[in-house]
């Protein structure tokens, strides 16, 4: 193997995006407004998508860094120990001085399997390109970015795109981002991407009614060459390359329905994941869809790293 391969294999995958702290509900019955019920547990735990996107490739056994911003204070301290906890670098984080560590209260509902998440994050500032210009890239294979700040995300990945134009093919960092709110400004991000992740609300807010049709129907955002990937819940997922040829794995559903938060950040982690380790499209959609139906069979995501033995 030659010395290059060698430093390839050694870089990480870096998520950019959100992590706030979810407080979790977990109920037998989603509650009627204006009543006071009980739940069955509830626990604090690291939630935002590209954070927990970078959790699940921890588990999974890659090296990732996150990027984004936080406020000090005891929610941060709780952030950072799990960050810590993951084995995920948190070099890249930008603390804010102004504004709160956003925070969501989640209810997850096993008997339908339902997640019902209220964030705040409005007034925390989103990492700019002038944080992004400080982190080297030298040391990342892949960047992901989850759609938030588009405007500014896309100078980021212009940075990127500049550095790749520099470097030959094998040592180019692949770029995916993630469009999975209904908001109009997020959809600027379309075309930046090796990898999209379009969500099926983004797709149904479209009008579009599968994921087979989601993707013909928006491949032509996508720059030349580009896959775009479009998880569906309960139906699985697929994915579009650039040879024009659709691609589906079924999802993999859990003996029992426990937990659904993040199966889409999971979906992301993993299919990132099988890529960069030079898996084909087929095997990072069935891989990803494994992953993620096993995660909805438990809370939280430690279980992922006791259930990689028979994947
Ligand atoms: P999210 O709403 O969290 O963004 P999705 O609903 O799109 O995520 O699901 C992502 C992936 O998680 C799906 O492609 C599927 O593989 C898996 N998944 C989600 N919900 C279920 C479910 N009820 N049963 C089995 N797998 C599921
Ligand atoms: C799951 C998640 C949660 C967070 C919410 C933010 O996908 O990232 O951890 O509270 O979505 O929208």
């Amino acid at each position: 193997m030659c010395v290059w391969t060698i430093m390839e294999d050694q870089k990480k995958i870096l998520c950019v995006g959100l992590v706030c702290l979810d407080i979790i509900s977990v109920v037998d019955k989603y509650p009627e407004e204006d009543s006071d019920s009980r739940c069955l547990s509830q626990r604090w735990q690291r939630g935002g998508n590209a954070s927990n996107s970078c959790t699940v490739l921890s588990l999974l056994g890659a090296s990732c860094s996150f990027m984004g911003s936080v406020v000090a204070g005891h929610v941060t301290d709780f952030i950072m120990a799990d960050l810590s906890r993951h084995a995920i670098d948190v070099s890249a984080v930008v603390w804010q001085v102004k504004g709160q560590t956003p925070c969501a209260c989640c209810v997850v509902c096993p008997s339908s399997g339902s997640r019902t998440v209220v964030l705040y994050d409005t007034n925390l500032p989103d990492v700019t390109l002038e944080d992004f210009s400080k982190v080297d890239l030298h040391q990342f294979k892949w960047i992901h970015w989850e759609g938030r700040n588009a405007e500014e995300q896309v100078k980021m990945i212009q940075q990127v795109e500049k550095y790749n134009s520099t470097l030959p093919r094998q040592q180019r960092i692949t770029i995916s981002v993630e469009i999975e709110k209904t908001q109009e400004l997020l959809y600027q991000l379309f075309p930046y991407g090796d990898v999209v992740f379009v969500s099926k609300d983004v797709a149904q807010h479209f009008g579009f009614q599968s994921a087979e049709a989601a993707l013909k129907g928006l491949y032509h955002r996508v720059k030349k060459g580009a896959v775009l990937v479009c998880a569906w819940a309960e139906k699985g997922a697929d994915a579009l390359g650039p040879d024009g040829s659709l691609i589906h794995s079924d999802a993999f559903p859990p003996e029992a329905l426990v937990d659904t938060l993040g199966a889409g950040d999971t979906f992301n982690a993993s299919f990132i994941y099988t890529l960069s380790n030079g898996g084909t499209l087929q095997e990072a959609l069935t891989f990803g869809c494994k992953i993620a139906g096993r995660k909805c069979g438990f809370h939280g995501y430690d279980g992922i790293s006791e259930t990689l033995s028979d994947v």
